[in-house]
């Protein structure tokens, strides 16, 4: 596929149901007792990984376009699938669903697609071992997961890594097990799971950096709205600040503090986004953005970004590091080496493609350092499979000079199918 450089950007746009938010009502939905209901529901291949899974496991799952209802008899009357689970290429799906599988009589095997089945899952078995359940990973810690639980016991567990898939790993298993279980979280992850959790009638304790909920608890079906997903809507704001005479208006945006590390970095600097008034929707908020093209920007955004506003905006690196390449002063990101670990080494796919677009970029352990105001000259992108590589470099080709060409632009599905439809739509 290619990307054309743009001449300006213009429209009205949703985006598609929050992806970390829908795979946990999802989650929720398949442990409680009775009918829950979503709208909203991502479009997302990886949460319909998520809701394949669920099936297996006996629970019904009917879909109408972004609809999706759930009945389920609860985590307690779960049967053994037939088959192995499939999570596709999410690593939400395969963190999260082990929790319930670690709480089940019976034998599960869960893995994935080549790219998932790369990474690491220690991390979530080494706390679900802890908590009484028996898992047999490939070599390396890595899927096929063979997971036989049942009888499981609060634990205490100190974060070793601020990952928010791993901590609603531990607090789901927490409420299937005997007791109480807390997780200890020193840098703040995204909380979609601890605002959801009341929804569904978990007891949820936070006090402090300790994270609480008692066990075995019962979870009751909920009627529950997904936000739109601020880190699909983020790559037509940078790509509106960037693009000449671009304005352009996004509705429905997941306005999570959690969540809008990049989006507050970029109205701190004043940047030409207007975040209209901001109401709530099961629990998360949500906010319509209009974005204009900013020139300005380029000399007033930071030019280092690192520390704990790091999970806030993980998912946001790709695309930053596109804008880092215009800024004046150039884009240093540091104290991100679990970008190594995502859909691809984010890391790696970041500075191949700058470099084979003509643009000069350090590589380090744990980021990049992008020097001072660079064009962007153009040429052939590798995804590496990986979504979110595909997007941010298509938005790359927008203000390239020569446009690009993305070898697998199809990977875009795993969180938003429409992109390149959506892209088309805001030209005129
Ligand atoms: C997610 C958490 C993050 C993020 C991923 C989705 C979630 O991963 O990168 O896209 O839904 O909890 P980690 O928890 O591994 O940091």
């Amino acid at each position: 596929m290619r990307i054309e450089p743009a001449t300006r950007l213009s429209g009205e746009l949703s985006v598609p149901g929050d992806k970390s938010i829908s795979h946990r009502y999802a989650l929720f939905g398949a442990m409680a007792e009775g009918q829950t209901a979503i709208s909203n529901f991502s479009s997302s291949a990886d949460c319909h990984s998520t809701l394949h899974c669920i099936e297996e496991l006996g629970v019904q799952v009917n879909v109408k376009g972004s609809s999706v209802t759930i009945q389920s008899p609860g985590w307690q009357g779960l049967r053994a699938p037939s088959r192995q689970l499939d999570a596709g290429n999410s690593g939400t799906t395969i963190r999260m669903l082990s929790a319930l599988l670690a709480a089940q009589p019976f034998e599960t095997v869960i893995a994935g697609d080549a790219s998932l089945n790369r990474r690491p899952m220690e991390r979530i078995v080494t706390p679900l071992t802890r908590m009484g359940a028996s898992i047999e990973t490939a070599e390396g810690g890595l899927p096929p997961l063979k997971i036989r639980g049942g009888g499981l016991h609060g634990i205490r567990y100190d974060l070793p890594v601020a990952s928010a898939q791993v901590k609603s790993c531990v607090l789901l298993a927490g409420l299937m097990a005997e007791g109480e279980t807390t997780v200890v979280e020193r840098i703040q992850t995204r909380d979609h799971t601890e605002r959801a959790l009341p929804i569904f009638g978990a007891p949820f304790r936070q006090n402090g950096t300790d994270l609480s909920v008692k066990g075995p608890s019962r979870l009751t079906g909920a009627t529950v709205r997904v936000v739109g997903d601020v880190s699909s809507a983020i790559f037509f704001v940078v790509a509106a600040l960037l693009v000449r005479d671009s304005s352009i208006m996004l509705q429905g945006i997941g306005a999570n503090p959690s969540r809008t590390g990049l989006l507050e970095l970029l109205l701190e600097s004043g940047a030409n986004i207007h975040r209209l008034e901001t109401t709530v929707a099961s629990g998360e908020p949500v906010s319509d953005l209009r974005v204009s093209y900013d020139p300005g920007l380029l000399a007033r955004f930071p030019n280092v970004v690192e520390g704990d506003v790091i999970p806030n905006l993980i998912d946001e690196i790709p695309i930053l590091a596109v804008l880092g390449t215009q800024l004046e002063q150039g884009l240093a990101v540091r104290d991100a080496s679990e970008l190594r670990k995502k859909e691809s080494d984010r890391i790696h796919s970041v500075v191949s493609n700058l470099r084979n677009l003509g643009v000069m970029v350090e590589e380090f352990q744990d980021g990049f350092r992008i020097p001072g105001k660079q064009k962007i000259r153009g040429g052939q992108v590798k995804t590496y499979g990986d979504h979110r590589i595909a997007m941010a470099f298509a938005v790359a080709g927008l203000i390239s000079e020569e446009g690009v060409s993305l070898d697998d632009p199809d990977c875009a599905a795993v969180s938003f199918p429409a992109f390149y439809k959506c892209l088309d739509s805001l030209h005129h």
